[in-house]
């Protein structure tokens, strides 16, 4: 587990502090910052109250992940209500020994915007928006390209995630090498001509514009971490696949460290940007 999670929490809260005291603003800046409000996205509307405190989209915390609530019940107008009523009025029982805290604030309009979104994370169309056609290491060979996130691939004996950088010594020359536009790989033979087992180095640059909150998602069927501006922050754990991140604007390096599943392998990086609801693979032109 990482630590970010606890300073966006803080983050949180100062963020909160800034809203009371925006509160002497003219009525007209009111109006228009409540417009802004009701545009907002569920997504936005849970950034921005206490939920990722106890909740994430994937992986379990303190309450149970947002998809599996998703995959438990069916998008109907009595689960929206009920849900709606349980996270208003907080409560326990359902997941397992942990309460959810009251919402009293949060009106019944946004909760249930929040609950279609929640309920929407399993349906067909959002699945659909991260089943794109993975890349082959062989399709990148043949058509190379000169730019883009650096993959390494080593021997596996080389492999090291207990430290926290991805150095390899430069005494050790790469089993191969290439620039790829995407991390996504899903399939039998996407690393062929790598050998079978094999561990990857890929390191880059990612462009920043919008300031804001960042889901980041590693989708991985053997070993992996992903460090952005050199701190693990998703680790090699199976409940460890997600994080939430505040980027400033500008470039963030990245690195990713992956270990092969031989076989079946899925190798797949997404995020969620400022003002987006669901995760889509990292595409091309936010890479360095
Ligand atoms: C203090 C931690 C905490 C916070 C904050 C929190 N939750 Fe929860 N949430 C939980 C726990 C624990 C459960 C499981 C409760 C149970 O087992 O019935 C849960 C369950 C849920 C469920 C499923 C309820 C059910 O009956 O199946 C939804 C939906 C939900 N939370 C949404 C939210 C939203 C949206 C927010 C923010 C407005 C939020 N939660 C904030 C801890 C929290």
């Amino acid at each position: 587990m990482c630590n970010w999670k606890k300073i966006i929490f803080q983050t949180g809260i100062i963020a909160g502090f800034g809203v009371f005291f925006s509160c002497g603003n003219s009525g007209e800046q009111q109006v228009n910052q409540q417009k802004k409000k009701s545009q907002k996205n569920a997504l936005s509307i849970i950034r921005n109250d206490d939920c990722l405190n106890c909740h994430n989209i994937q992986d379990k915390t303190v309450g149970p992940p947002y998809n599996e609530i998703a995959k438990r019940y069916e998008t109907n107008n009595e689960n929206i209500k009920n849900l709606s009523d349980k996270i208003i009025n907080g409560g326990g029982g359902i997941w397992g020994g942990a309460q959810m805290s009251k919402h009293p604030f949060l009106k019944s309009r946004d909760a249930s915007k929040i609950v279609r979104w929640i309920l929407s994370l399993d349906s067909e169309e959002v699945l659909k928006i991260t089943q794109i056609p993975g890349l082959s290491i062989q399709d990148l060979k043949d058509k190379p390209i000169e730019k883009g996130i650096s993959f390494r691939f080593y021997s596996p004996e080389n492999h090291n995630f207990s430290s926290s950088l991805p150095e390899i010594a430069e005494s050790v020359s790469p089993l191969d090498e290439l620039f790829v536009p995407q991390i996504h790989f899903k399939g039998k033979s996407v690393f062929s001509p790598i050998s079978e087992s094999f561990y990857l180095i890929a390191k880059g640059k990612l462009k920043i514009e919008k300031v804001g909150k960042y889901f980041f998602k590693m989708e991985k069927s053997g070993k992996g971490e992903l460090s952005i501006n050199n701190r693990v922050v998703i680790s090699d754990s199976e409940e460890d696949q997600e994080i939430v991140l505040d980027l400033t604007q500008g470039s963030h390096d990245f690195s990713l460290k992956y270990l092969s599943s031989k076989g079946e392998e899925t190798l797949s990086l997404q995020w969620i940007v400022p003002g987006d609801e669901y995760y889509s693979v990292i595409p091309v032109e936010f890479f360095e």
